[in-house]
C-alpha cells in the first residue's frame, strides 16, 4: 500500500495533476500547485459539490467572502486563544513534532505489533491529557514512550508548548498604523458574519443554508502525507441555520446526506466510515467525521458539526450588533410566532484537497492486460466521467490526407460543451494509454472512412471497446455520459 501511494504521487506529477510548490527552489513545505489536469479535476469536484449543495437545494445559497477579515472575528470565534497544537522539540535531533501526533504514531505502532491493551492505555492517557490541556503530562507520556522504545532517537525533549496555527500579517504601509490580521483558518467565519446580509437580501427563511468554497490557511507544525495536511488548502463549507431545539434532527440529516454525496460517485461503501468525536471543538455539541480508507489508513475527509449558537452569539457579543433572526412562523404549542432568536448551526465542512486525493487514489488502477501471447499493462484512472479532466480526446489516425483538418473540424463542433484534447503524435495505442492515465472517458479517432461517410471510431476508457458512430452523434454520446 506504501507503493500504491508513492505511485499515485508520482503519477499525479507526471500527468500534470499536482506539483510541489516552488519546485525549482526545492519546494515549500506543505504547499502544492495543481497542474493542467489537476485544476480541471479540482474544478469538477467543486462543481459537483456546488450543484449538490446550492443548485439542488432552493434553501441554500452560495457566497464568496474575503480571505482577510476584521481581526476581532478571530477573537470572537475563539481562534486567537484556542486554535493551537501542542508542540514539542527533540533537543538532540532539533526536530519539532506535534505532541499528540507523536503519541498517535506510537499507538498505531503498538497496534501493529498486536499490543492492543498497551495501545488502548496510551490512547486513554493521551486523550485525558489533551482534554485537561495538561501539557506536562503529554511530555511525560512522550518521555515514557521514548525510553521504552525510542520514538525519535532519544528521550531528551523540551516542554510541550501551544502553537497557534493562524498565519498573521500586517495591513497598512506605515508601521505605526499597521494592524495584525490573519489569513482565515476556516471559511466558515465569512459565512457567520454575513448571515444576516444574506438572510435579508435573499429573504431566506429558517431553515436555510449558506455555502462557500475557498482557501484556508493553517501553519501546520508538520507536513504530512502529500496533500492531506497542507498550509494552504481549500475548503467547501456549508452552514445550515436552524431553529434552536431542532439541531439534532438536522445534524442527523446532514450526516446522512453528505455520505450519500460521496457514495453517489460510485465509490465502494466499505471505503468510508463515520468517526464520532469524543473530544469536541470549543464550539460544538456533536461532531462526526466522514473518513476514507487511504493507503495509509482511515483519515478524515469531511466533518459534520453541530456548532450550536456559539459563533453567532460570540459575534453578537464582540461586534455589539444584533445577530437575531425573527421567525414569523407560529409555534403550534403556544399559538404564537417563534419570534426572535439566534439560530443554531449545523456545519458540513469538506477539504477539497483531501477529496481530490481520495478521488485520485480511488480511481487509480494498474491494470494487467497480459494475454498468453504477450505481456501488457496500463495505468488507468477510472474517474467518474463527470469528474474527468478531459472528456474526450480527438485523434487523426495520421498526420496527412486532410485527417488533422477533419479532426479539428469535429473538435470545433464539440469544444464549447466539453473539455477536449487534440493529439496527433505517436501510434494510436500510445495515445490511448496517455488518455487512460488521465482518465479520459472517450477517445475519438478520425480516419479515411470519416472523410467519406462522416463516421468516427469511439473507444471507451473502461471496457476499451470500440464502435463506429456518426460524428453528428458525438455531442449526444459524450453528453449522455458526462452530464450531471
Ligand atoms: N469549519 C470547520 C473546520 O474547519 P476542520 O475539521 O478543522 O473543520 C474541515 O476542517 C476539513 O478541512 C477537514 O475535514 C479536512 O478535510 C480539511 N482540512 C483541515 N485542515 C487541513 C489541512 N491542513 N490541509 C488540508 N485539508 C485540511
Amino acid at each position: 500500500t506504501d507503493d500504491l501511494f508513492k505511485n499515485v504521487i508520482s503519477h499525479a506529477k507526471e500527468y500534470g495533476f499536482v506539483f510541489q510548490s516552488s519546485e525549482i527552489y526545492d519546494g515549500l513545505s506543505a504547499v502544492y500547485d495543481y497542474g493542467q489536469n489537476g485544476s480541471e479535476l479540482k474544478n469538477n469536484i467543486k462543481t459537483y459539490w456546488w450543484k449538490a449543495m446550492v443548485q439542488m437545494n432552493d434553501n441554500i445559497v452560495g457566497i464568496d467572502s474575503a480571505i482577510f477579515m476584521h481581526p476581532t472575528i478571530w477573537k470572537a470565534s475563539g481562534h486567537v486563544d484556542g486554535f493551537s497544537d501542542p508542540m514539542i522539540d527533540n533537543k538532540d535531533s532539533k526536530k519539532r513534532y506535534r505532541a499528540d501526533q507523536l503519541l498517535e504514531d506510537r499507538i498505531a505502532k503498538l497496534d501493529e505489533e498486536g499490543k492492543t491493551s498497551e495501545a488502548e492505555e496510551l490512547q486513554l492517557a493521551m486523550d485525558n491529557a489533551l482534554k485537561a490541556e495538561d501539557l506536562p503530562r503529554l511530555r511525560e507520556l512522550i518521555i515514557e514512550q521514548s525510553i521504552k522504545c525510542p520514538i525519535s532517537g532519544t528521550a531528551n525533549w523540551t516542554d510541550v508548548r501551544q502553537f497557534n496555527l493562524m498565519f498573521s500579517t500586517q495591513v497598512g504601509a506605515i508601521a505605526d498604523e499597521s494592524e495584525t490580521i490573519y489569513l482565515r483558518p476556516e471559511t466558515a467565519q465569512g459565512i457567520f458574519v454575513n448571515y444576516l446580509n444574506v438572510q435579508k437580501s435573499g429573504r431566506m427563511k429558517i431553515p436555510f443554508g449558506i455555502a462557500q468554497i475557498g482557501k484556508a490557511f493553517r501553519n501546520e507544525v508538520i507536513a504530512r502525507q502529500f496533500i492531506i495536511r497542507m498550509r494552504e488548502f481549500e475548503q467547501m463549507e456549508m452552514q445550515f441555520f436552524v431553529r434552536p431545539g431542532t439541531q439534532r434532527e438536522w445534524f442527523d440529516k446532514w450526516k446522512a446526506t453528505r455520505l450519500k454525496w460521496h457514495l453517489a460517485l460510485g465509490t465502494a461503501e466499505e471505503k468510508y466510515r463515520y468517526h464520532e468525536h469524543t473530544k469536541l471543538a470549543h464550539y460544538a455539541d456533536a461532531a462526526y467525521d466522514i473518513e476514507f480508507n487511504f493507503p495509509f489508513g482511515f483519515k478524515e475527509v469531511e466533518g459534520i458539526h453541530s456548532r450550536t449558537d456559539f459563533d453567532l452569539s460570540q459575534h453578537e457579543k464582540f461586534s455589539r450588533k444584533k445577530m437575531q433572526y425573527f421567525d414569523p412562523e407560529v409555534d403550534p404549542e403556544t399559538g404564537k410566532p417563534y419570534g426572535n432568536y439566534i439560530p443554531y448551526v449545523i456545519e458540513t465542512s469538506i477539504g477539497l484537497d483531501r477529496m481530490f486525493l481520495l478521488t485520485l487514489i480511488n480511481a487509480y488502477e494498474e491494470e494487467d492486460l497480459s494475454t498468453q501471447e504477450k505481456q501488457d499493462s496500463r495505468t488507468v484512472l477510472r474517474l467518474h466521467p463527470c469528474l474527468a479532466p478531459v472528456k474526450a480526446a480527438i485523434f487523426p489516425l495520421t498526420k496527412k490526407d486532410g485527417l488533422p483538418e477533419k479532426a479539428r473540424e469535429i473538435m470545433d463542433e464539440l469544444k464549447l460543451n466539453f473539455n477536449l484534447q487534440y493529439e496527433e503524435k505517436d501510434a494510436i495505442g500510445k495515445r490511448y494509454r496517455r488518455q487512460d492515465a488521465i482518465g479520459t472517458p472517450f477517445c475519438i479517432t478520425v480516419d479515411h472512412q470519416t472523410l467519406e461517410d462522416n463516421t468516427v471510431t469511439i473507444r471507451h476508457r473502461d471496457s476499451m471497446a470500440q464502435e463506429r458512430v456518426a460524428a453528428a452523434d458525438l455531442d449526444r454520446i459524450i453528453g449522455d455520459l458526462v452530464s450531471w
